[in-house]
């Protein structure tokens, strides 16, 4: 005897449902990452969309082009130009890490081991 089935079919639907809203909403969002703290002005030395996918490869080149050329310059696709640095000019605009970086970093389970040289600065209200 299955008892009160009319009542738990529909129950077990919903808590089913419930569970796996988070799983439904990123399948019918554009993109999987968490919240992240974007600067309010300014752009970016390259496009957003550029800089979600390559920052990790612009780093490499970036510290590539400094080390053993000794050039410092970058002239984004769009001719504006930056000075290579990853303290200086990514985290003058990216001021908080904890917020930006760490927070995409630890959703997506990598965690670059640049900071063991490289400083970022301490955000004055940083929670
Ligand atoms: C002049 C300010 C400025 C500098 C310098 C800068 N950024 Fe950005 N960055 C922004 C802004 C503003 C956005 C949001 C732009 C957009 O989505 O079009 C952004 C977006 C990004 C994104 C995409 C985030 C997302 O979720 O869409 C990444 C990753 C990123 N930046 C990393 C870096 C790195 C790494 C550096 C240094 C190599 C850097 N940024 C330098 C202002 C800056
Ligand atoms: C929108 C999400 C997002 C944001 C914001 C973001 N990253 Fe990343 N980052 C990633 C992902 C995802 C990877 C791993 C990519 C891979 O393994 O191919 C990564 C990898 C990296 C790597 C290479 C690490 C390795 O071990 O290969 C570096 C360096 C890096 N990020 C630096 C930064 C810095 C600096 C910032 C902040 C200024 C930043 N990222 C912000 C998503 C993000
Ligand atoms: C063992 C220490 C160490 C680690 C770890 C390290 N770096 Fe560096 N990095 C240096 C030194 C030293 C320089 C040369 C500084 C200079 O000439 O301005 C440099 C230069 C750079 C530069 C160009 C200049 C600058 O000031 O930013 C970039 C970009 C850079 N590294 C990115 C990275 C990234 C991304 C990671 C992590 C994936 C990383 N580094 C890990 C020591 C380190």
């Amino acid at each position: 005897m299955i008892y009160g089935k009319e009542r738990i079919i529909p129950a077990l639907v919903i808590f089913v449902v419930v569970m796996c809203t988070p799983f439904i909403v990123q399948l019918g969002g554009a993109s999987v990452a968490p919240e992240v703290e974007l600067p309010k002005e300014g752009m970016c030395i390259e496009a957003g969309a550029t800089m979600k996918t390559s920052h990790m490869q612009i780093l490499n080149d970036w510290r590539n082009s400094v080390v053993r050329d000794a050039n410092r310059k970058h002239v984004s696709e769009d001719g504006r130009e930056f000075t290579m640095s990853l303290t200086n000019e990514c985290m003058r605009c990216h001021t908080d890490k904890a917020k930006f970086c760490d927070r995409c970093h630890n959703y997506m389970a990598v965690s670059p081991y640049c900071w063991d040289c490289h400083l970022y600065p301490t955000p004055k209200e940083s929670k």
